[in-house]
């Protein structure tokens, strides 16, 4: 459920009519609902009451310093994977005590920040990262907290460029090593391995692989207590789906991921850590755009949209469906066409739906892409020199806007032209 409907005939965010964000911001521009994401973050805490348990909020997914911090108030943690990652954190007002590190290419310079700033933990994905990492802390007279990242080759059914769970993934270590890095890690001056972590992959729609990963975890997790660690905290990753379409089965609940957590690791004592990032963040945002022309081309309808794969980049990376539906409410049974709606972009990847039955578009008319608050605003480029996307946060009936759009002369002012290129041309 999301706080996107229809009323008096047109689609709101919460209690703000879309045009009106239009208006004052204009397009295109992602607008997020705080009652969502509060809805959605709710979920994870009820899903897990009871077990002792953290929720470290994938800053990947949306990383607008406005929803970092609005998560941040209700308790959450930080899952981060780069320096900036991190920093968004910090500046968001999340301790250092409260953010984990993860990600298979850290370098020496981002261990370094992390340990500085005193991070929970950091989820570990090679040999040669438990080594350095090592290395950095005991220069400091420190133990850095490690959760290895294992690898349980399941295959998470998943679209393939989001899967991260299997053997040929370049994720985690493999299961039947983990015994021997673990003892690596009780050997080196540097680490303290805590836990075990596991994050099979993105968008499943099935608890199956879920419940196989974790069952793998738990063997994993026993075996390495008897041979003596200390292990007290699981991380187990992300990856919940969620509907992109409203027509299809509705992916499990977050509440059937939680007694599927109870079933298969509730029993260790451990701490439970998970980093969900699209279950919280998906539904809470939309992308608004204006209907720039209507093209008949050769049989074909185009709906040429101000929003194009630089600003919303799912469809043409994962074939991703995302609805899109108009701002102003179509007339019940009002005759619908079948149209490729698309951006302005100069390639034919710049195609959001394709053969898409919509109700009629006319130029200057607003549509909404739904499901976009999660990896939407965060894969946004300047593709063909269009100014980065701005975003909006709405609470009740006020919105703000939490990333400004940048003049096109702000976005020329980045690049410099050296001093032998000095002259001008002609
Ligand atoms: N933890 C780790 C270590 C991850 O790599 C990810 C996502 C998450 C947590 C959060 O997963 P979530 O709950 O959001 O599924 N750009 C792609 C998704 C990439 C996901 C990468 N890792 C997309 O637009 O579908």
């Amino acid at each position: 459920m999301d706080h996107f409907l229809y009323r008096d005939g047109t689609l709101h965010a919460e209690d703000v009519p879309l045009p009106e964000i239009a208006r004052a911001v204009g397009t295109p521009v992602y607008v997020y609902s705080a009652a969502t994401l509060t809805r959605h973050y709710r979920l994870f805490e009820e899903a897990l009451s009871g077990l002792p348990n953290g929720i470290f909020y994938a800053v990947k997914a949306n990383s607008n310093l406005a929803v970092l911090r609005l998560l941040a108030r209700l308790g959450a943690g930080m899952d981060t994977v780069s320096a900036g990652e991190i920093m968004r954190a910090l500046r968001a007002g999340v301790p250092g005590a409260r953010i984990v590190f993860s990600g298979v290419g850290k370098t020496a310079e981002e261990l370094a920040l992390a340990l500085d700033v005193g991070i929970r933990q950091f989820n570990v994905e090679s040999e040669p990262e438990l080594e350095l990492l090592s290395r950095i802390a005991a220069a400091r007279g420190r133990r850095a907290p490690v959760a290895i990242r294992v690898n349980p080759d399941v295959d998470a059914r998943t679209h393939a460029k989001i899967a991260t769970g299997k053997a040929e993934n370049k994720f985690g270590i493999p299961l039947s090593r983990a015994c021997e890095v673990y003892a690596r890690a009780a050997a080196l001056p540097g680490i303290e391995a805590v836990g075990v972590d596991v994050h099979i992959g993105s968008q499943l729609t099935d608890l199956a692989p879920f419940e196989l990963a974790f069952r793998r975890v738990a063997e994993l997790t026993r075996r390495l207590r008897a041979e003596g660690h200390d292990i007290r905290r699981l991380d187990l990753g992300g990856g919940l789906g969620i509907p992109y379409a409203r027509d299809n089965a509705p992916p499990p609940l977050p509440f059937d991921y939680g007694a599927l957590i109870r079933r298969t690791v509730g029993d260790l004592g451990c701490e439970i850590d998970i980093e969900p990032g699209r279950l919280i963040a998906g539904n809470a945002g939309i992308l608004l755009a204006r209907v720039i022309r209507v093209k008949q081309g050769e049989g074909r309808r185009f709906v040429i949209l101000d929003a194009a794969m630089n600003d919303l980049i799912r469809p043409a990376l994962y074939d991703a469906h995302h609805d899109i539906v108009p701002v102003a409410e179509p007339a019940p049974g009002a005759a619908g066409e079948i149209v490729d709606i698309v951006g302005p972009v100069c390639e034919t990847g710049d195609t959001f739906a394709r053969a898409r039955p919509m109700p009629p578009l006319a130029e200057g008319d607003l549509v909404a892409f739904r499901t976009a608050g999660a990896y939407g605003a965060v894969m946004a480029s300047e593709y063909n020199s269009r100014p980065l996307v701005p975003e909006v946060l709405v609470h009740g009936d006020q919105f703000d806007v939490v990333r400004a759009r940048p003049s096109i002369e702000e976005m020329l002012d980045r690049d410099t032209i050296p001093g032998w290129l000095a002259e001008s041309a002609g």
